[in-house]
């Protein structure tokens, strides 16, 4: 089975790809000959992750899906939240984000977040999401210079490294995109068995 994945993002390509089996093949944009920025224009994950997956369907008529993360701190209120990717600005770097976090929780005891993605899968005309969710703490100081993003300063529940000091195998033992996904293969799993 054949499914476009719908971002331009070539880590959560490489992640989904080593979650997968032998039924499902992932299509990224470029291979579908596709080569847009998909806007994020709404206030929730869910609303965005949606607006990726239509657009793609209605650019390839292909069963497709696309997924939105956004990582929540407790004490900013759920901030950077939908906003993750540009929180320190426009040019949606992970450094200057990571160092906008690591400001606004300096006098702050309370380090608790969790990262939360949902899936947008289309199938067949029909749309259906998957979420997954890694709660965690934040660090003090960036550590590890493996994955991307928010990586460095994130330490999943029952870890003592950040996720930027994991291999991805062991990454995908814990991470909200891994979940996400359990929830979409095995969705598609039953419907494989189905017909
Ligand atoms: P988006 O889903 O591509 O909009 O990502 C939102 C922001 O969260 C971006 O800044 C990403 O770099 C970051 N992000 C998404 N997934 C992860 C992850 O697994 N680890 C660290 N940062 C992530």
């Amino acid at each position: 089975m054949q499914l476009v994945f719908a971002t331009n993002n070539e880590n959560k390509v490489k992640e989904m790809r080593s979650l997968l089996g032998n039924h499902f093949e992932i299509i990224t944009l470029q291979e579908a000959g596709i080569d847009i920025d998909i806007p994020e224009p709404h206030d929730t994950l869910e609303e965005n992750a949606r607006e990726k997956s239509s657009v793609i369907y209605k650019m390839t008529g292909q069963d497709c899906f696309s997924e939105d993360t956004g990582l929540e701190v407790m004490a900013l209120g759920g901030a950077p939240g939908v906003l993750s990717a540009r929180y320190a600005g426009e040019q949606k770097s992970a450094a200057d984000n990571i160092v906008k976090v690591l400001q606004e929780l300096k006098d702050k005891t309370d380090r608790s977040a969790r990262f939360r993605t949902v899936i947008s899968l289309i199938i067949d005309g029909k749309e259906l999401q998957f979420e997954g969710v890694c709660p965690g703490r934040i660090l003090e100081q960036p550590q590890g210079s493996e994955g991307f993003g928010y990586d460095p300063i994130f330490v999943p529940d029952g870890a003592d490294r950040s996720f930027a000091e994991m291999g991805l195998a062991e990454k995908n033992t814990y991470s909200h995109r891994a979940r996400a996904f359990e929830g979409l293969i095995t969705y598609l799993k039953e419907q494989g068995e189905q017909h």
